[in-house]
């Protein structure tokens, strides 16, 4: 085993996952467990409701409603043993070079250790050099917040943009979104990504250039989109500002840029001075917990954005210590697995009862797709079982009146994670006179407990319902969610939340074998619209391409845009 493992990690596998005892014992298990309903696993086991639930810093996770025993979990945390789950989170902790196609380590829990904590890796200690750049933007932050850094005119910055796209701009979007509660109430965060024009100027027009600042937020400072809105930007300030296209003063005050690419940024104009780093081992969607996080640290303040820091530590401890039948991320991974190859489910819904977590879902499609969507393990060999799941979904309770339907009476097997808080940040009497949050609840509950139980043709039938309606009445629940549900929505919870998907994803990758810290596969498609901008712009009209369907959309195109 340890054999196959270390080839693993070092990308030279010959390991199938899918040949494993475990592999094969959950096959088995699964024929059983599919003549079983929710309703008899809560009567054979009246205690799983209390029971098959994990406690994870404040995270309370219910996994009693899924399609599983005490028994799957066993027979899952074996197979994650068989896949070597705990050896290759070790290895990602000590900072080993688990990115293999880029030679990486992927050390996002660094960004998040304590100041006295320490960490060599690569001959460096990379705890000191996170809290030197978290000291650089708390000092910086401070002064925007404090109104003692000023534009070009003396102004203190009442907007912050951040320009970004992907990791750069999901994770600073969602959080902003998540954290409202907490934002400074002189300043506002706006967020532009798409190379859609519309973007940066529906975001621009309500804007005064005096007082904004914009934050180009780009790993690499190569991003097409991030450029071109960096630059369209720059010239709205400086053209607004009254000034000229090289007032290298008046770009020095009003742009900062976060990336890890300095000669970049230095060409695009941008004092190096105002850069905040970070490394290559902090993958995009890994990295609102690093520089990538200045809009949000200037939204909240530093001290707050330690707090989220800290929340994502909690989790990555109890992670990395929990026995796997006992560890949160784990079995929310495991579990998400046990649907996608033993019960055919190709997707996974995302359901916050928070309209200020709207973006988390979009969040997660980042995390969860871009790092799990391969065909191809490690080593290169094609992999034997599904990967990747589809995630989407949308706040409760707008979803229930949308797409609930089909969760419930549809034909595909669609887990759901229902995400809650107990404590309201904002509350309302109802007509009632209770709480508009209770009510908010209390359909998170039903929805939960509807999808599990259902209502079967008798129950409806004695309800005096017209037998010819039966049919279409009838719940057949049995459809499995999990519920994660925490105190309140703070800075440290959201950190949570988000610490669990990223070692939940992990937890797959491991078990798949595949890399989930690489992205290959957005590359071609970068280029190919590189290449393509010339054909669709400039003239002559370009010679036939290779393929007529492109051909002929590029001339439709080029004429209806009079070339
Ligand atoms: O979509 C591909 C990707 O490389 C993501 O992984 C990344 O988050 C995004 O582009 C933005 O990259 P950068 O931060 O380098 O601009």
């Amino acid at each position: 085993m340890m054999t196959n493992l270390r080839g693993r990690l070092d990308g030279g596998d010959e390991f199938d996952i899918t040949s494993t005892v475990s592999w094969h014992a959950l096959a088995a298990h699964q024929q059983h467990m599919y003549s079983l309903h929710l309703r008899e696993l809560f009567v054979m086991d009246p205690d799983r409701g209390r029971e098959l639930v994990v406690d994870a810093a404040d995270l309370h996770i219910d996994f009693s409603k899924n399609l599983i025993t005490r028994e799957t979990v066993e027979l899952l945390a074996a197979l994650a043993r068989e896949a070597g789950v705990e050896e290759q989170r070790d290895a990602m902790f000590a900072g080993a070079h688990l990115n293999t196609s880029e030679d990486r380590a992927a050390l996002h829990i660094a960004l998040r250790l304590p100041r006295d904590a320490q960490l060599i890796v690569d001959g460096q200690d990379v705890v000191a050099d996170v809290h030197d750049v978290l000291d650089r933007m708390g000092d910086f932050t401070d002064r925007v917040r404090g109104g003692d850094w000023t534009g070009h005119t003396g102004k203190p910055i009442t907007d912050v943009v951040n320009i970004g796209i992907g990791g750069s701009d999901l994770g600073p979007v969602m959080a902003y979104e998540a954290l409202r509660h907490y934002r400074h109430p002189g300043i506002t965060g706006h967020f532009v990504s798409n190379s859609d024009p519309s973007d940066l100027v529906s975001v621009l027009a309500g804007l005064d250039a005096e007082t904004t600042l914009f934050v180009v937020s780009s790993k690499t400072f190569t991003t097409l989109e991030t450029i071109t809105n960096a630059t369209a930007a720059r010239s709205w300030l400086l053209s607004r500002l009254g000034l000229s296209d090289g007032d290298s003063d008046a770009v020095a005050k009003h742009f900062v840029a976060v990336s890890t690419n300095a000669d970049e940024v230095a060409k695009f104009g941008i004092d190096t001075d105002n850069m905040f780093g970070f490394w290559n081992w902090v993958g995009g969607r890994y990295s609102i917990d690093s520089a990538i996080g200045l809009s949000l640290m200037i939204a909240i303040g530093r001290e707050l954005f330690d707090e989220f820091l800290a929340g994502f530590h909690a989790v990555d401890e109890h992670f990395r210590t929990a026995p796997l039948e006992q560890n949160a991320p784990a079995i929310l991974a495991l579990v998400g697995l046990w649907y996608s190859n033993f019960w055919d489910a190709q997707s996974q819904a995302v359901l916050p009862y928070s309209n200020d977590m709207a973006r988390f879902p979009a969040y997660l499609q980042q995390l969860t797709m871009e790092s799990n969507g391969k065909t191809v393990t490690a080593g290169g060999h094609h992999v034997t079982s599904p990967t990747g799941s589809i995630y989407w979904g949308e706040p409760g309770t707008n979803g229930q009146h949308a797409f609930y339907q089909l969760l419930h009476q549809g034909t595909w097997l669609i887990p759901a994670d229902f995400i809650g808080f107990a404590q309201p940040l904002d509350d309302l009497p109802a007509a009632d006179g209770r709480s508009m949050h209770d009510i908010l609840m209390s359909n998170f509950f039903a929805q939960t407990q509807v999808l599990a139980f259902g209502k079967t043709a008798d129950d409806i039938a004695a309800e005096g319902v017209p037998p010819k309606l039966v049919p279409h009445k009838v719940m057949p629940g049995n459809r499995p969610s999990t519920s994660i549900l925490a105190p309140k929505l703070t800075p440290s919870v959201l950190g949570q939340l988000i610490a669990l998907y990223e070692h939940e994803t992990f937890v797959k990758a491991m078990v798949w074998g595949i890399n989930p810290f690489d992205q290959w596969g957005v590359e071609l498609g970068k280029k190919q619209a590189v290449d393509l901008v010339g054909v669709i712009s400039d003239d002559p009209a370009p010679s036939p391409l290779p393929d007529s369907s492109t051909d002929a959309m590029v001339r439709w195109y080029r004429g209806m845009r009079g070339r």
